[in-house]
Parts: structure tokens; sequence; C-alpha cells
């Protein structure tokens, strides 16, 4: 197995994309879907076993100071093998020491701190805006419980907790 890191957006078989960011649970867009969200992103990493795509990472970025990292994943088959921590660590090499963010899903959060990632007290999301994006991302653990405080947080008393129902 000789695997190769390209960035090039250029003759992608987007379909592929597709197939590893849906079997992973990370995205539902199809090929068409996936060659705009990844042409239009700052930086991608593709990996490749000849002609067929086994991973992908990529990142939105202003190209100064500030980005954001998705959809890095592998095929099943590709995974346990370090070809995940390579990927992160040429996006990482890309993006050059800028302040760069990520969410990830609960098993996640390991792996991501291997690359020095500390997790964030105060990240806020908004789910495209959707209560039934919102409703999953809690239920698979990605949110802290609704109108959560740290304990060590100044909250005042009659503060308003928002409200999502
Ligand atoms: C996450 C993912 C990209 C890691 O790629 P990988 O090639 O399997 O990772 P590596 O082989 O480089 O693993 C490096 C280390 O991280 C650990 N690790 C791998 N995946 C992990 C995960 N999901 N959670 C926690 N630790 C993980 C490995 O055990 C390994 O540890 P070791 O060095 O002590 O053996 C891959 O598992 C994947 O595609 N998962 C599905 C998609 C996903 O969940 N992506 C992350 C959310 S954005």
């Amino acid at each position: 197995m000789e695997i190769y890191f390209s960035t090039s957006k250029e003759n992608v078989n987007w379909h592929e994309v597709a197939e590893i960011l849906n079997d992973a649970g990370l995205s539902e867009l199809d090929g068409k879907g996936q060659e705009l969200v990844f042409k239009n992103s700052y930086v991608i990493v593709l990996a490749y076993d000849g002609e067929k795509i086994v991973g992908c990472g990529r990142a939105i970025s202003d190209g100064v100071c500030q980005a954001a990292i998705y959809n890095i994943a592998f095929r099943p088959e590709y995974r346990g093998i370090g070809l995940g921590s390579q990927l992160v660590e040429y996006l990482l090499e890309l993006l050059n020491g800028q302040s760069i963010i990520l969410y990830t899903n609960p098993p996640g959060v390991s792996f991501y701190e291997r690359f020095g990632f500390s997790r964030a007290k105060t990240a806020m999301c908004i789910y495209d805006g959707s209560k039934e994006k919102l409703d999953m991302m809690r239920e698979h653990g990605f949110l802290l419980p609704k109108g959560y405080r740290f304990t060590d947080e100044n909250v005042g008393a009659h503060e308003r907790i928002p409200e999502y129902e």
C-alpha cells in the first residue's frame, strides 16, 4: 500500500469523498455537494491509495489568522495505521501558525489532543439554525446540557438562559 497526500482540487472523484464522509457519519452531502464544500475551502488534503481516495480533511480560513478544520475521515480499512495523524499534521502545516478551531465527536477529543488542541470552554455553535440538528448533536454528546455553566463562571442571578424549545 503506497499512500500519498494531495492538496489538489482538480480531477477529484467527489463521490468517493462523499462516500467516506457518509460512511463515517460526518456528512450526508452527495458528490456534487462535497465538490462545492471542498472547492470553497481554504485548503484540502486528500489521501490516495493509487487512484482511490481513502481519506480526507479540509480547513476554512481567512488566510491570515483564523481557521477551522472539518471532515477528517478515513475509510475503515485505512484507520489505525497512522494516516489520520499524518493528514492532520499536514493540514496544521498548511495552516501555518493560524489559530485553529474544530469540533469533533466525543471519542475524537483525545485524538485531537495529541496534536496540541485544547478543549474550549466558551465555544458556541448554531447548527444551520435548525432545532432538529441541534437536538441531534445534543443527543450524540456534542453539546453541554442546555443552560450549562461551569462552577467558576460568574453568572448573574437573573441572567436569561437561551431556550431552544
Ligand atoms: C479519527 C480518524 C481520522 C483517525 O485516523 P487514524 O488513521 O485511524 O488515526 P491514527 O492511526 O493516526 O491514530 C493515532 C492515534 O489516535 C488514536 N485514535 C484514532 N482514532 C481515534 C478516535 N476516533 N478517538 C480517539 N483516539 C483515536 C489511535 O488509537 C492512535 O493511538 P496510538 O498512537 O496510541 O495507537 C479515523 O479513526 C476516522 O476516520 N474516524 C471516523 C471519522 C471521525 O470520527 N473523524 C473525527 C471526527 S471529525
